[in-house]
């Protein structure tokens, strides 16, 4: 593998900004790497937008289609910033040209197409990631660390959420997340895939499920002004069994009031328990069994101050004032552990498998919600 990384972005809206931020301040935070990356091209729907983006940030060239950047040689990674229903045909031309592929969550749009990607990217050898970029926080690691060391032990139950309120009111706007058109699904594919992640990237995989999902507003105003059905769930409510035995819940809205950008997850097990809230993205909560029990007691009880991303001018809107401090700081370090993984010619993880598993899992809730019974993984 070349010293120098050339990567191909396709799509620069939230997160295209993001993955170039991430490879341009990578020196900035990791030391002595052994390669050197770069956004050689960007392709994004709009094309003033691209040649705007291309002259502001300094990537290498505005191209004309994903095709230019997918088959120039001298590209090595596609990076997939693309609404969730473009990343299908992308990845089967991207591996298929042998280029190493970095794709945003969900990785497909159904469990078939997952399955065929993850196959194809096992077959062409590719070095392939799926954007989990929850797995690269400090507090996320070390419950990884604590969870594999047997300090929790054998776990016993479980809650995720993933808690958003941008479609709390009946005015907000219809977007592309709330079209199965262009989503594939709904908060479950938005949210929810990044929670099933997390879960069984601690605990283990998912035995079955059981789902229920919601449209509270079922019609919204679009661009045009007018009103359209909404058609992506707005939230999923999700029972799920592990392999392990272990029992609990999943939970995912964008209809909860009063919410930012709350991702919790916490884990009961026999030997301890963990909580990590990334809207306190520095603390991991950690119960040890085996410690001498004392008397409870003592000064109870929280006030949280609501302070986040939200910082006054001249600081923009970039990133998002509802993402907590941390976020960012997770998708560097998800890049870095991609490109790092590039040019070692090593397996990356989370892999295009982990991705297609999340798929299926994805898939088996809605099969649940439509029929009302439990589906196995
Ligand atoms: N990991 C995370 O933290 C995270 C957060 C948000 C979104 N996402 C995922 O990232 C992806 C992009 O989401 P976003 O929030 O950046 O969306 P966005 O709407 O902000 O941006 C999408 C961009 O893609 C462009 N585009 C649309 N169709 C295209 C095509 N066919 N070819 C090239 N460009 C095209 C649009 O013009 C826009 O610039 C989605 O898959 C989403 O699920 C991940």
């Amino acid at each position: 593998m070349r010293d120098k990384i050339k990567i191909g972005l396709l799509g620069f809206g939230a997160m295209g900004r993001t993955h170039s931020y991430a490879v341009s301040t990578l020196d900035h935070y990791c030391e002595n790497l052994p390669f050197k990356a770069e956004i050689a091209g960007l392709y994004s729907r709009t094309r003033e937008k691209t040649i705007a983006a291309v002259e502001t940030f300094r990537f290498g060239r505005a191209a004309m289609s994903e095709d230019e950047l997918i088959y120039d040689p001298d590209i090595d990674v596609i990076d997939i910033c693309t609404p969730n229903v473009c990343h299908y045909e992308t990845l089967k031309k991207a591996i298929a040209a042998g280029k190493d592929v970095y794709c945003e969550k969900p990785l497909c749009i159904s469990r078939t197409q997952a399955d065929e990607i993850a196959q194809l990217a096992a077959e062409k050898n590719i070095v392939g990631g799926i954007v989990f970029n929850n797995r690269f926080l400090p507090a996320t690691l070390r419950a990884k660390t604590l969870v594999d060391e047997g300090r929790i032990g054998r776990v016993l139950s479980f809650r995720a959420r993933y808690l958003h309120s941008g479609c709390a009111s009946p005015d907000a706007p219809l977007a592309w997340k709330q079209s199965r058109d262009i989503c594939g699904g709904g908060v479950l594919f938005d949210l929810g895939s990044h929670i099933i992640d997390l879960l069984v990237w601690l605990c283990g995989g998912i035995a079955s499920v059981s789902a229920k999902t919601q449209i509270a507003y079922p019609l919204r105003r679009g661009q045009d002004g007018k009103l359209h059905p909404v058609t992506g769930d707005e939230a999923f409510y999700m029972l799920a069994t592990l392999e392990n035995g272990a029992c609990g819940t999943l939970e995912g809205s964008k209809i909860s009031t009063g919410t930012n950008d709350e991702l919790s997850i916490e884990i009961h097990g026999e030997r301890g328990a963990l909580k990590f809230d990334l809207t306190e993205p520095n603390w991991l909560w950690f119960y040890d069994v085996t410690k001498p029990s004392v008397p409870f007691g003592g000064e109870r009880g929280f006030t949280r101050i609501e302070c986040i991303g939200r910082y006054e001018a001249p600081a923009g809107g970039f990133p998002s004032p509802k993402a907590s401090i941390g976020w960012l700081r997770g998708h560097v370090m998800s890049m870095c552990s991609f490109l790092s993984a590039v040019h070692a010619r090593s397996r990356f993880s989370p892999s295009i498998e982990d991705g297609a598993y999340v798929q299926r899992v994805m898939e088996a809730a809605y099969h649940s919600d439509e029929t009302g019974k439990w589906v196995d993984i």
